[in-house]
């Protein structure tokens, strides 16, 4: 009977370790993020309701509600004073959370100053962080190598970003970042690696002008270009000179008739 009773104790306290275990599995992530003006808020609610995590937003305590120039103006002024925002504080418990997506628009290559505030105040030794970002033209991979050498006790790595111009393909591409890195369950078709880059041809010229001859920031010279494509859509990867440094530019093209080139990305960190 003694040993009866035992056994049926030690069945109890196992069920109640993998109930642990099941509920620490299932740990819920945290999406914090700052937005000025909307386009980072709309990218964080979808991965919040892609992901099932919680989510908060990151304020300053005089936000920056000035337009675009009065903006650029304030924090230039910030960063050669070394002044950073205060921030209200953050109430969700980070210790509750080992995965945390922190996002923010892209403020001169980087995350924008309430991020870094953030950053600074709270401790995010030993958490997967993971960043996403909107942005003009690009500023993702510059922006996440930041954050690593800022937070090098955590492991930081490159989540996902999206020029604003482009917000409305946020949910489908959100959608295949995470399935594709295994964050949420389903299968998608990866994409496939871009072919070696070769010198570009005129048409390729062509379709890089349509996709960026508007865009005011960038003003690189396409070199040479690497394709890869699926039945919808030709993706190129070009390698461009602007004042005597090369960076990459993406643009894909539907390949349906008569699509228009769309410029997705400016990688300058490389
Ligand atoms: C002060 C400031 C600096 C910016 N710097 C960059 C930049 O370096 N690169 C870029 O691609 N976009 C830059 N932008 C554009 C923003 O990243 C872009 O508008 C972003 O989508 C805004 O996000 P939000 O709506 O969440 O605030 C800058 C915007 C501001 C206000």
């Amino acid at each position: 009977m003694r040993k009866l009773w035992l056994l049926a104790a030690l069945a109890a306290l196992l069920s109640c370790a993998s109930e642990k275990k099941q509920d620490e599995g299932a740990s819920k992530a945290l999406v914090i993020f700052y937005s000025q003006t909307g386009a980072t808020r709309a990218v964080a609610e979808e991965l919040q309701k892609q992901l099932g995590a919680d989510i908060e937003a990151i304020e300053a305590v005089e936000a920056y509600d000035g337009d675009f120039q009065a903006t650029i103006q304030r924090s230039q002024q910030e960063r050669a004073e070394g002044v950073l925002p205060e921030i209200k504080p953050v109430e969700a418990d980070l210790s509750q959370y080992d995965v945390i997506f922190i996002g923010y628009p892209v403020w001169f290559g980087t995350f924008a100053p309430p991020v870094e505030s953030f950053i600074k105040n709270y401790d995010l030794s030993g958490k997967r962080i993971i960043t996403f970002c909107t942005f003009g033209s690009g500023g993702l991979d510059s922006s996440t190598a930041d954050m690593q050498r800022a937070l090098p006790d955590a492991d930081v790595v490159m989540g996902y970003g999206v020029r604003n111009a482009r917000i409305e393909s946020a949910p489908a591409e959100i959608e295949y970042f995470l399935k594709s890195n295994k964050m949420v369950e389903g299968e998608v078709d990866l994409l496939p690696d871009y072919s070696a880059p070769q010198p570009v041809s005129e048409e390729e010229i062509a379709i890089y002008d349509a996709a960026c001859g508007d865009y005011p920031m960038l003003h690189a010279q396409p070199v040479r270009v690497g394709k890869a494509a699926t039945a919808a859509m030709t993706y190129y990867l070009y390698e461009a000179e602007e004042n005597g440094q090369m960076l990459k530019v993406k643009v894909q093209v539907g390949n349906e008739e008569g699509a228009k080139p769309e410029f997705t990305e400016v990688l300058r960190a490389i």
